[in-house]
């Protein structure tokens, strides 16, 4: 795999902006793992919509859903060696490329709320974050939303006790790792277009996700429950590869910028939406916790919040934790 991203970074560097003739548009890249009628696949769309209007036609996006280019890991090889130009990976997956401060957002419970996630990444806590993907040939554009996450297995996740001895599918996220390990289950990192068919096999017992993730994949055909914890939060960071953005004329940038702006706006005004619908669709396996079961579970899970801050940070930990005290939707 590695051999073949570095031919395609090759090509990829043949027709970076500054060798393309006048005429030939600037190809941006955009690879994704989800759904195109996902909140991140209706993102990355607009984005394409505005890109090309806003540069007239100087700019064009391909949009490649569902992992049809590349998945989770080698997605990010591949936008550090310039074979595609953007990307939108969660914040789970920032760790394995060396920045594990995205993970902050892993630890269970740390987000009451969307409004508490707004304070932290539109403050200065967002945008230090942003800051730290300069060092690994990445520009952190914007943060997008997907929504709160949910259990499924084949049976009820109620209580720490339900978690004892099955397996679940995780993103690369230490924290999340902790966090199964915590509950007695273990965890098994996986690409997510290899879920579906762990779960129907098998390979795994269960896994965490958003409600649009889960409904666009099918896995609630094969997971007889989803409990609906809330308990984390799955978001993206919008990312481009730094010397192509860097080479780019200073005008088309602005209009990039400016489309990406507008397609965040977008992205994040209709996640909920999206989130609560397929949750709809999914009601009928969907079981909800008592606040006495809630309260179990974050109970089982405080210890993290110390495991974990030697990996994510403590003062990051506490800031994030000040900032979203209170917030409410
Ligand atoms: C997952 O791997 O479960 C998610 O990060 C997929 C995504 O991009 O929403």
């Amino acid at each position: 795999m590695r051999k073949l991203l570095f031919a395609a970074a090759l090509c990829a560097l043949a027709f970076s902006p500054s060798t393309v003739s006048a005429e030939d548009p600037i190809v941006i890249k955009f690879s994704h793992v989800v759904a195109p009628n996902t909140p991140k696949g209706k993102g990355a769309e607009k984005f394409k919509e505005l890109a090309e209007k806003y540069t007239n036609g100087k700019v064009k996006v391909e949009v490649y859903p569902n992992s049809t280019l590349y998945k989770d890991k080698e997605e990010l090889e591949a936008l550090q060696l310039g074979a595609v130009q953007m990307l939108a990976p969660s914040n789970s997956k920032f760790g394995p490329v060396g920045v594990k401060e995205f993970e902050v957002f892993d630890l269970p419970y740390i987000l009451p709320n969307l409004a508490a996630l707004r304070k932290v990444t539109e403050g200065p806590i967002g945008k230090r974050m942003l800051k730290l993907l300069d060092s690994k040939g990445m520009v952190g554009l914007a943060y997008w939303d997907n929504g709160f996450k949910e259990m499924s297995a084949n049976k009820p996740l109620r209580m720490p006790a339900d978690y004892q001895g099955l397996k679940f599918r995780i993103q690369s996220s230490k924290v999340l790792e902790a966090q199964f390990r915590l509950l007695g289950a273990t965890p098994q990192v996986m690409a997510f277009s290899e879920v579906y068919q762990a779960l129907q096999t098998g390979v795994v017992d269960g896994q965490e996700n958003t409600p649009s993730n889960m409904y666009t994949q099918k896995m609630h055909e094969v997971q007889k429950y989803t409990t609906i914890t809330n308990h984390g939060y799955i978001g993206y960071v919008v990312v481009v590869n730094k010397a192509f953005w860097d080479g780019l004329p200073a005008d088309v940038r602005g209009q990039l910028e400016k489309a990406m702006l507008e397609s965040t706006k977008y992205a994040n005004e209709i996640s909920a939406k999206e989130n609560a619908e397929a949750l709809e669709e999914m009601k009928k396996s969907g079981k909800i916790p008592t606040a006495a079961e809630t309260t179990a579970m974050r109970k089982a899970m405080e210890p993290l919040y110390q495991d974990m801050a030697s990996r994510v940070g403590k003062n990051l930990i506490d800031e994030v934790t000040k900032v979203t005290l209170g917030a409410t939707n």
